[in-house]
This record gives C-alpha cells, structure tokens and sequence, in this order.
C-alpha cells in the first residue's frame, strides 16, 4: 500500500487507515537496525533536508539516522549558523533551498503552523519535526507504535497524559492518534495548562492526577516547557512536582501492568523520579528506538514507496 500525501503536517490529517499503514512499515523496517550492515539502498539518490530552528536531540539524530539507513543523502543546516540570523525570511530560506531541488524537506520550527505555510509553497514533500504548541506527528507516531508492541493494540485502552499539555504539541498529536485508534485519553495538569479545546476533541480533562491515573493502561508523561511560558502556570516547581510528578507511588494508582512514557527530554525529579524512568515498567527508550522505524516509514511512504 502507499501513503497518498505529499507531507506529513499533523495527526489531525491522518485516517486511521493511513496510521496503521505507517506503523505496519516502520515494524518491518524494524529488522534493518538490528543488521550489521544497517543500511538498504532503498532511497538511494533521493535528498532529504533538514531544518531545526529549535533545539532537539532525539528527533533530529533519529530523522539523520533513518535517511542513512535508507541511503538517502541528507543534509542538515543548523539555523543558528544559516542567514536567518542576518534576517532571511522563512519563506525566502525555503525556496532557495528549494532551488536545490530537494525531495523531502524535515522541519522543525517555533511558530505554529511553519511547516503547513511551507508545504503550500514549495514542491517537495514537508515533514513536520515539531511546530510551536501545534503538533509533532513522527513523535505520535513512534508513541503508538511503542503502545501497539507492549500491548497489542491501540484500541480500549485508557492512555493518561500528564503535566504541561497547554504547550506541549507531542500531547496534542498524541491525543488525535489514540482518539482515532479507538483509545480513551485522559489530559491531567494544573487547570492553567489544561487547554479546553482539547475536551472538544473526546479527551477528559482532569486536574486530579489520581483520576487520570486510575485504571490506566498507559501513563505518559510531558516536561514542563518552561521556554513557552511567559507568565506564571504553577506556584513552585517543588509543587507541581508534589502534586503531579509520577513516582513509585503515584505510579501504584495505574494498572499493574501499565507503561511509562515521555517523549524527552526528562527533568528528572520534576516530573519523573528516576526509580520511574529507569525501573521496569518504562518504555522510554523503546520510544527512542522506535522513532529511527516510524522516521524510516514516513520518508520511505512520502517518498512514494510501498
Ligand atoms: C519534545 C518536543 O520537542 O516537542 N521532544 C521531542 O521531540 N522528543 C518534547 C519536549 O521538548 O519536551
């Protein structure tokens, strides 16, 4: 099957159909990584560009990794030393990179909708690394393929995630792909950071971690994004901490069998205590593994592969 789209913006696109697609792929092109030669020649002779305008270490090592793995070439430009420190213009950098003709371009910006403004103008595809407050769809992606191998499906669970969801895209892309497989999503916070629009969607709002918790099959949880607030959200940091940080006993709440997450990176003993993080429930870098396979899956379906 192929994936019919040029880019990959949002979860909010995506059909479940198109979301099973994309992990049955990235779970066959699992194997590769484990070879000892990790390398297929699939995308041999096809350029992939990436662009972070924001800080990450995750998801731009895993996009570098998975296009060399597929043989692509792939070039990386650091925006801190590019010309948008001397005023170039979103727009003006993306169409003479364009004019290198390359096939798939991977961003990550601090506005909101970049990677949409973007897509619309230039002719290669446009992967969305990560934009603002909006979405993270490869992160999403990589989340549900770490659920779907621990539990077997995606389906009748109920998924609580927690901590700063107003200003976390990873919780939003999140919350449209367990929606749309057919899981139950409880968003826990302090109410300043419990954006609304979310509970529009079919997700339940909660300020009680002790409710989002209860019963859970999956607990993820967010950092605060402290560079996104510019005003007060929560009193201390030793507070929040009390009241939502997921510890060995808050953690008893949720099922016996229940998964962590967190996308990272972590602030260990803010949100996470590291008998958490490091102790035997944690996912956390399965999801890490697993985001080389969901990034190897897109590139090769935006491609045009099947
Ligand atoms: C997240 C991000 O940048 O949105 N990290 C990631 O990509 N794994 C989450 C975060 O920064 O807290």
């Amino acid at each position: 099957m192929r994936l019919k789209r040029k880019d990959l913006l949002g979860l909010a696109d995506l059909t479940p159909e198109e979301i099973t697609l994309i992990l049955d792929t990235a779970a066959s092109l699992k194997e590769i990584s484990t070879r000892p030669i990790k390398k297929v020649p699939t995308l041999r002779g096809k350029t992939v560009v990436t662009l972070f305008y924001e800080p990450s270490t995750r998801t731009r090592m895993s996009f570098e990794i998975a296009t060399k793995r597929l043989s692509a070439d792939t070039v990386n430009l650091t925006v801190a030393a590019s010309s948008a420190v001397k005023g170039e213009t979103l727009a003006d950098t993306a169409a003479n990179l364009e004019a290198m003709n390359p096939d798939l371009l991977v961003i990550r910006h601090q506005a909101s909708g970049a990677p949409h403004f973007l897509a619309r103008r230039l002719a290669c595809g446009v992967i969305n690394a990560g934009d603002g407050t909006h979405e993270h769809p490869t992160q999403a992606l990589l989340d549900l393929l770490t659920v779907r191998e621990a539990k077997g499906t995606l389906s009748g669970l109920k998924v609580a995630i927690v901590g700063d969801i107003l200003h976390s895209r990873v919780a939003r892309s999140n919350v449209h792909g367990f929606l749309k497989m057919g899981s139950e999503v409880w968003l826990a916070g302090p109410a300043t950071m419990l954006p609304p629009g979310l509970a529009a969607l079919g997700a339940r709002l909660t300020t009680s971690l002790r409710e989002a918790l209860t019963g859970a099959d999956v607990v993820m949880m967010l950092r605060l994004q402290l560079e996104r607030m510019g005003q007060h959200f929560f009193s201390t940091l030793r507070e929040y901490s009390r009241t939502y940080g997921l510890n060995p006993d808050t953690l008893a709440w949720a099922k016996e069998d229940a998964i962590v997450m967190h996308p990272g990176p972590l602030n260990r003993g803010v949100e996470i205590d590291p008998a958490v993080a490091d102790g035997p429930r944690s996912v956390i870098l399965e999801q890490v593994a697993n985001g080389v396979a969901v990034r190897m899956a897109v590139l090769l379906l935006l491609s045009g592969g099947e």
